[in-house]
Formats: structure tokens, sequence, C-alpha cells
């Protein structure tokens, strides 16, 4: 069943064009990911009540619900609601999911926005259709800025949140619906995690569920190659209403799952208690870094007074204002001469490279940090 869906995907890929990609936030999870995202759900029985927003042509649904008629999950009953804005892809998730159709199977489509449609529950709108507190979601939401003013910005606003993309937008709606005791396995950009447009997003998470399970691609552009997706993805595994204990750190290169390694680590290490801006940490080795254990670390670099834009100047096209060293009227050029293990060396005298550019009207623009969310996230590396 999978290698069909499999190919269905594959199919799609490659011939949607990337317009549509990115007007959708359309790019489809590879079946090994999709296997090892249900994999992730612990064993549960009873009436399970699940959940695919943006579902796409279903590959997480069917890799749930392989899962469960394999006998792994052992609930008597599965109710899923799928939501997909895109209605030329109804057919094949209707398909997708008549697999697994019998007495005990039911599934819902819904091609209406999720974001109005779980909002307007949420808020109890007149004409909301309701929906249930789910016990299983699972997710690869759309990825795609949501604008300051945006009606998908004013409807989360209504419901208490505020976020700056539609991935976390989904996540949070999810954490929202979810039953107490309720499992949630999204993937996601891994720009979540650190951050101040993301904060709030961070805390309403964080205050409602616990992180049971985060696995990390090593690899940027894997996840999703056959859309040369170019972004860190991360599978987080959240529990609704969950006491936080141990979170599992698992990487892999790719979705090979062929160097799979996975550790457990305290909370602590994942959020630091003190830290008020509550990143999120993803520690790959067992044993806390040097970094982790500097006091610095624990810092915003915005609290610092920092804000930074990697290589927006391009040195060659500046050379009249290029300066060997600093000053009155200059600002700071650091390359990674000036870097090393324990610190920043600047400015060094008699390097090739200039220590300073001049700050004037033609160079203004590019040595003024103007921070973006999301500037790369899931942009198709062409
Ligand atoms: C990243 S794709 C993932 C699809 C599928 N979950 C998978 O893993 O293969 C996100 C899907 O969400 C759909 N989508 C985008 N915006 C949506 C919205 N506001 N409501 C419902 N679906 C939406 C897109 O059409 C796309 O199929």
């Amino acid at each position: 069943m999978l290698s069909e869906v499999e190919q269905v995907r594959r199919r799609l890929s490659r011939n949607t064009d990337a317009n549509k990609k990115s007007q959708f936030g359309q790019f489809l999870t590879p079946a090994a990911t999709a296997a090892f995202m249900a994999g992730l759900f612990p064993p549960a029985e009873g009436h399970c009540r699940l959940l695919d927003a943006g579902a796409g042509i279903g590959s997480l649904s069917a890799a749930f619900l392989e899962r469960w008629r394999s006998g792994v999950l052992c609930f008597e009953r599965v109710e899923l609601d799928a939501f997909e804005i895109d209605d030329s892809l109804h057919s094949q998730l209707t398909h997708t999911v008549a697999r697994y159709r019998g007495d005990d199977f039911s599934a819902t489509l819904h091609g209406d926005d999720f974001i109005h449609a779980a909002t307007e529950a949420i808020t109890g709108g007149l004409f909301a259709t309701s929906l249930p507190q789910y016990s299983h979601i699972i997710l690869n939401p759309p990825y795609k800025k949501i604008g300051n003013d945006s009606a998908h910005r004013l409807a989360l606003r209504r419901v208490g949140i505020e976020t700056v993309n539609l991935y976390s937008a989904f996540v949070a709606l999810a954490v929202a619906q979810a039953a107490p005791a309720g499992q949630i396995v999204a993937i996601i950009p891994r720009s979540f995690c650190n951050g101040p447009y993301y904060r709030p997003f961070r805390e309403f998470m964080l205050e409602r569920a616990a992180i049971r399970h985060m696995h990390l691609f090593a690899s940027r552009n894997k996840a999703f190659k056959d859309d040369a997706v170019l972004q860190e993805n991360i599978i987080i595994r959240l529990e609704r209403g969950g006491e936080q204990g141990l979170v599992t750190i698992s990487t892999s290169t790719d979705d090979t799952f062929s160097d799979f390694a996975s550790h457990d680590h305290p909370f602590e290490r994942i959020v630091f208690p003190d830290d008020p801006e509550r990143f999120i940490h993803v520690p790959t080795l067992p044993e806390a870094q040097v970094i982790e254990q500097c006091p610095i670390v624990r810092y915003a670099l915005a609290e610092l007074g920092i804000e930074v834009s990697t290589g927006p100047v391009v040195d060659f096209r500046f050379k009249q204002y290029l300066r060997d060293m600093p000053a009155l009227g200059t600002v700071p050029l650091l390359y990674p001469v000036h870097f090393s293990t324990s610190g920043i060396t600047w400015p060094i005298e008699g390097m090739k490279k200039p220590n300073a550019i001049e700050r004037n009207s033609d160079t203004a623009k590019w040595v003024t940090v103007r921070p973006s969310p999301s500037m790369f996230e899931r942009a198709p590396a062409v």
C-alpha cells in the first residue's frame, strides 16, 4: 500500500510546478519518513480520533493506519479527520484512506482551510464545524509566512495564538485540539526552536504539552530531497498535558535511518530553566558540550544588543568603501580569520582582508540588519 502512495508522491513531486508547491507549501512526506513518524506513537488501544491537517495525498494517515492494521496499535476503532485545501489532491487522498475501510474505520475529508476551521471550532462560531478532541495527530503542515494583518493571523489571534508561519500555527492548533494525553507527531522546520518571533509559539506549546521526542535529520537537504528543499527539519512528538520528563533526541543523516542514534536527556538540557526566551536546544551528543556550560550561551544575542545577518556584504562590490583598519564612520567587517575557538580577534593589523567598511548611503542598506523570521524556510534550492 505505502509503495503505491509513494509512487503517486514521487510523480506529483516531479510534475507539480514550483509555484504551486510554494503557494500551498506542498512538500509531501516520503514513505520512509512517514513510517518513521507513525512509529513514534506509543502503543495504544481504545478509540482513536486521528487528525491529519494538511493531509496532501494521505501519506501520513496511510503510515499511521498501516501501523494500526498491522496490529502494533490496538485500537478498536479509528475515526480520521483529514484536512486538505487543495481539491486537486482530494481524489487521491480519498483513494489512499479507502484502503483501510471497514466497520471499525471512518474518514472525513474536509476541503476547507484548517486554520479557519480549527479557530472557528475553538471559538464556537455560529457556522463552525465542531471538531473532536483528538487522541492522535500526525502532521506535515504547510510552510509559509503569515502576514501581519492576514485573515490567518487575525483568526489565530482570536484563540490566543501569536505566530508567524503556517507550520507553527498548525502545530499550535493541533496542541489546542488534542485530548488530554493526546499524542502529536509533526515534521517541521527547526526554526521554531530559537528566535524572538517564535517565542509566543514556544510558550504556547510548552505550557500545554510535554516534549517526548525530537528527531533531527543531520543533512539539510535530505528530508524532502525530491523537492530540493534545503532546510533543517525536525520531527517532534508532543504529549498534551503530559508531565515533562526525559526527552529522547535521535538523529540520522537521512531517511534511510541507517545511522540512527538516540539518547535521553533531562529537560533542563533542552530548555534551560532560567531562559526567558524558552529556546529549545537539540543536543546531538550525550554529554553536555563546552558551549552549553558557558554562561554566556544563556542569553539571546538580542539581549546582548547584537543582531546578526550573515554575509549580506559582498565585499568585492564595495571595494571603494573597504578600509584596512577601522576609523570614524566605519563599521567592523568580520571574516573567518577573525574567529577562533576561544573568541574573536578584531581588528587584525596587516591582514589581506579589510577590517572595516565605510558606513554611508551606498552601504547602509547592507550593514543594517533587518531580520526576517523565516527568510529561508522551505525555500526550494534552485
Ligand atoms: C507540506 S504538505 C504535506 C502533505 C502531507 N501531510 C504529507 O505529509 O505528505 C502540506 C499540505 O497542506 C495543504 N494546505 C496548505 N494550506 C492549508 C490550509 N490552510 N488548510 C488545509 N490544508 C492546507 C497543502 O495543500 C499541502 O498538501
